[in-house]
């Protein structure tokens, strides 16, 4: 079976999760968080290398404030209690966004996370906080004009993402039903298959990443050219 090297989530629906019982939003993040941690173990069982969590994107700043913050603390809470079992299971964490505009707890967080693993390498857990595509693209299109650059190449793009050495995604996974990519990895897509499914991410299964698994193996990939 052909294993995807990089899979991509946006892990979208905890609020709907939570509506349909009755209960807050945020208990759909709380237990969203506990789905995250779960794919992160099902990937590194499955011999992916790097997996991409879309936890904060550039606009969900426009989401009430009690909610952003409980979704920063979540992070720290969720992360900080897995962080023995990280560097037992050799599980690499790195973050991507404007991670300058995060509250300065979260900023320094990030960087203890991303130095206490560096050092791992069975999986590698990227989470995408204040992640934009199109901020990703200005920040890489910005820093070649200080550079002086007047012509760039696509690989001069490639260099100055976020994280110049992630490899693309083969596979975007997004949960709840909504069929668009919100501004998730606008670069790097040109190519990844796409999997798109009902269930709300709290709801997310193994069994049902396992089946998507299945139906990627038997995708054909041509990036433009024919088959032989
Ligand atoms: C995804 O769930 C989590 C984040 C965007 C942080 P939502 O909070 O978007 O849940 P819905 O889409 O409102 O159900
Ligand atoms: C995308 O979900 C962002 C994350 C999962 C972090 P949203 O819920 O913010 O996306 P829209 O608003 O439905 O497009
Ligand atoms: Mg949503």
């Amino acid at each position: 079976m052909s294993i995807p090297s990089h899979i991509a989530i946006i892990m979208d629906g905890n609020g709907r999760w939570a509506e349909k019982r009755g209960l807050e939003r945020i208990e759909g993040h709380r237990i969203g968080a506990e789905v995250a941690d779960a794919v992160s173990q099902w990937c590194a069982d499955s011999g992916i290398k790097y997996v991409t969590l879309y936890a904060f994107s550039t606009e969900n700043w426009k989401r009430p404030r009690h909610e952003v913050n409980y979704l920063f603390e979540l992070m720290l809470m969720y992360i900080t209690s897995q962080l023995e079992r990280m560097l037992k299971e050799e599980v690499r964490m790195r973050f991507m966004g404007r991670l300058n505009e995060l509250p300065e707890k979260l900023l320094d967080f990030t960087r203890y996370i991303e130095e206490k693993t560096r050092n791992c390498s069975k999986l590698n857990v990227i989470v995408a906080l204040n992640y934009g595509g199109r901020a990703e693209l200005l920040d890489a299109v910005t820093s070649l004009i200080r550079k002086g650059r007047s012509e760039i190449t696509e690989s001069d793009i490639s260099s100055c993402l976020y994280i110049p050495d992630l490899p693309e995604p083969d596979l975007i996974i997004r949960t709840s039903g909504e069929r668009r990519l919100s501004n998730f990895l606008l670069w790097q897509c040109s190519y990844s298959e796409f999997f798109f499914t009902d269930t709300l991410w709290p709801d997310f299964s193994k069994k049902e990443f396992l089946s998507i698994l299945e139906d990627y193996s038997k995708r054909k990939r041509r990036f433009g050219a024919v088959d032989i």
